[in-house]
């Protein structure tokens, strides 16, 4: 009966994303064990069924063949052994003919609130069914490393197989430490991945490696970084070196600095997975950890992102949404216009869930952009200030506040005189792709569901803009009566 309440209260919250995997009530976190088996996508994140709280996690099941419709396959992994009491915490999957090898970690507490940390399989048989170890592949960290010691991506390289676990040392600083095995089963401590940098935070969450384009990726979700100049300005946040991974030798030598995933306000934990055309993509956990969300008190917190395609650009992380998000387009409404310091109502367009694309050309102005969720009390501003040379995603005035100490503004640098940009706009969030791809914000919004309007506008002289707005439909998905779409 509380789930069958919690459930109607969760499908009745104004909030509910239109094209997002959300749950369908109580709280999702990280996505794990994010890969492609059995002619499908598999992905599982974590879930706690009882309300938006960080409860006791288990692993929840979505599949698609294409990225933008998903199926819900259910609960996957529950707490049922001593070592996992509690909860199933993150972790990666790994496919192999038959199966899929998931590799999670097991949390449990003992009676004085101690962590006990191991790391542990099951797997996914192609009838759907799914089997687990009654005991954990690796049951405690190595001497010198504290019981923050999770979340195993396991890959396979020359015949033998490479867990990374995320983990702090007994002196609290972040690293990953790396085990071998030729049999899955047995797991020899290589050590700490020996990685050329200074210090970064004290715990190192989520690791992802892999390669593309001939570079080599560590993606880690770095805790307790401090803020540098716009960079780093969230409680928790996501990056990545670049540079080349010598797994045999344990070595990875980064070229470049961490560069952090995103601009926007809420994303971390991501994982990637290499589709069956070799692209390299990767999905995110739209929220961060320790914020309260409006949402919450709706009895559901928090969402996944699009999925985004990966690629390198001179060194740098290029993320574009996948190109099958073009499935969800329907009616097209475009505008060519120069604006000189006025601003238009886009009026003929949907308000929200909404694709758009814009090309932004400065003639002259200080500050040119667009404002959506728009009402008379509320908008959320995207703009970009070629006087500072900045683009800035403002949510000051966006609708319910969240997590508004660490400020409602954030900019990155940028001294072009014309950009792109293009926007996914659901119910609670937006995802903006500078560049096709060279930068993201991705952040959550809690608009009044009144604020709809959408308008660009140039600011002390003239701006170009060239704009095309689609609606998103769920038309598509409910022809294959797949969910995720009410
Ligand atoms: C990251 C994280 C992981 C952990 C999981 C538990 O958000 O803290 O390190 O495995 O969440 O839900």
């Amino acid at each position: 009966m509380e789930l069958e309440n919690l459930s109607h209260k969760a499908a009745a919250s104004v909030w509910r994303q239109a094209f997002h995997i959300q749950p369908k009530y109580g709280l999702l976190n990280d996505p794990n064990g994010f890969g492609w088996f059995d002619g499908k996508y598999h992905l599982f994140y974590q879930w706690f069924l009882l309300g938006a709280v960080h409860g006791l996690k288990h692993w929840y099941h979505v599949t698609s063949i294409d990225l933008v419709n998903w199926k819900d396959e259910g609960v996957a992994l529950t707490p049922e052994y001593d070592h996992e009491s509690h909860g199933i915490f993150s972790g990666s999957s790994l496919a192999s003919k038959d199966k899929l090898y998931l590799f999670y970690t097991a949390n449990k507490r003992d009676s004085d609130w101690v962590r006990h940390s191991s790391q542990a399989l099951a797997w996914l048989n192609k009838d759907g069914s799914i089997e687990k170890l009654e005991k954990p592949l690796i049951s405690k960290p190595p001497e010198g490393y504290t019981d923050n010691f999770r979340d195993p991506k396991v890959l396979k390289h020359e015949r033998m197989y490479y867990m990374f676990v995320g983990g702090q040392t007994d002196e609290q600083t972040g690293c990953i430490l790396t085990y071998q095995s030729n049999d899955l089963s047995n797991w020899l401590f290589k050590g700490p991945l020996g990685i050329n940098v200074e210090r970064l935070g004290f715990m190192w969450e989520c690791p992802d490696v892999f390669s593309i384009d001939g570079k080599d990726l560590l993606m880690l979700s770095p805790q307790g970084l401090s803020s540098k100049g716009h960079q780093f300005q969230n409680v928790y946040h996501s990056g990545t070196f670049i540079g080349e991974h010598q797994i045999a030798e344990n070595i990875f030598r980064t070229a470049g600095e961490f560069q952090e995933l995103d601009c926007g306000f809420d994303f971390y934990a991501p994982q990637t997975t290499l589709g069956p055309d070799n692209r390299r993509i990767l999905i995110g956990w739209m929220d961060l950890p320790d914020t309260i969300y409006p949402a919450d008190v709706d009895g559901w917190a928090n969402c996944l992102t699009i999925p985004r395609e990966l690629s390198i650009k001179q060194n740098r992380l290029i993320q574009k949404p996948v190109a099958e998000l073009m499935k969800l387009r329907q009616e097209a409404y475009k505008i060519e216009i120069e604006l000189v310091s006025e601003q238009l109502e886009i009026a003929n367009a949907n308000g929200r869930p909404v694709e758009i694309h814009l090309i932004l050309t400065n003639v002259g102005c200080e500050q040119a952009g667009i404002k959506f969720n728009v009402s008379e009390q509320e908008e959320t501003v995207l703009l970009l200030n070629f006087a500072e040379g900045h683009l800035v995603l403002d949510r000051t005035l966006a609708g319910q506040p969240i997590a508004e100490d660490d400020g409602t503004i954030r900019r990155k640098p940028y001294m072009e005189t014309t950009v792109e940009l293009t926007l996914f706009i659901d119910t609670s969030s937006v995802e903006v792709f500078v560049n096709q791809g060279e930068a993201v914000f991705t952040s959550r919004l809690f608009p009044n569901p009144d604020s709809q309007r959408l308008k660009l506008f140039a600011e002390d002289g003239g701006c170009k803009f060239d704009a095309t707005v689609w609606s998103l439909g769920s038309e598509f998905s409910k022809e294959l009566s797949l969910n995720f779409f009410q």
